[in-house]
């Protein structure tokens, strides 16, 4: 099957984006980008040195501005950042795509993928799960309001995730068909 538009991943940190993103490329023979790195590459910095050097509200502008890029690529999967659907103005571009997933999980999950990562600024905290189910509160409906598909990551391996994917993709491509 060809991606005709972006499948893009949202959803919150340790949620699996790039993984699942990387399997979804293989099946679909398809190229994925994951816009942190993609920040990175344009800034010729680390997220870390961005949020250092910049603050949070430099990071956004950066997100803000190599989302806008990349959604002006040919077709390919886009894992974004667990911030990407906080501006209105993200979600605004998001919202002309149809095939966008949110992987939803929990946040014992979140603690367990990302408990040894130092190169997420916002969990270098002394309470993370403090902040992730602040984070939860807020950004859950945002990601529930920009997704076609939700898709619970918890306890199921990846293989299984990119399935369900696959399968809603079939289906969205189908009701696109011409009867
Ligand atoms: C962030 C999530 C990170 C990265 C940055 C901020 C967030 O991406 O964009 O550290 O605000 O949730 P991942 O969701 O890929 O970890």
């Amino acid at each position: 099957m060809a991606l005709t538009q972006h499948l893009i991943l949202i959803g919150p940190m340790g949620a699996g984006k790039s993984t699942i993103g990387r399997l979804l490329s293989e099946h679909l023979a398809t190229a994925f980008v994951d816009l942190d790195r993609l920040i990175e590459e344009r800034a010729g910095a680390s997220i870390p040195w961005i949020f250092d050097i910049e603050g949070e509200e430099g990071f956004r502008e950066r997100e803000t501005q190599s989302l806008e890029f990349i959604l002006n690529t040919p077709a390919q999967i886009i894992a974004t950042g667990g911030g990407c659907i906080l501006r209105p103005e993200n979600r605004q571009m998001l919202a002309t795509f149809d095939l966008i997933v949110y992987l939803e999980t929990s946040i014992e999950q979140q603690l367990e993928r990302t408990s040894k990562d130092k190169n997420r600024p916002l969990l270098q905290t002394d309470n993370p799960q403090a902040l992730l189910l602040a984070m939860a509160e807020i950004r859950n409906p945002l990601y529930q309001q920009s997704a076609r598909l939700r898709v619970d990551t918890n306890a199921k391996p990846p293989k299984l995730v990119s399935h369900e994917i696959l399968n809603f993709l079939d289906e969205t491509q189908n009701e696109k068909l011409p009867s």
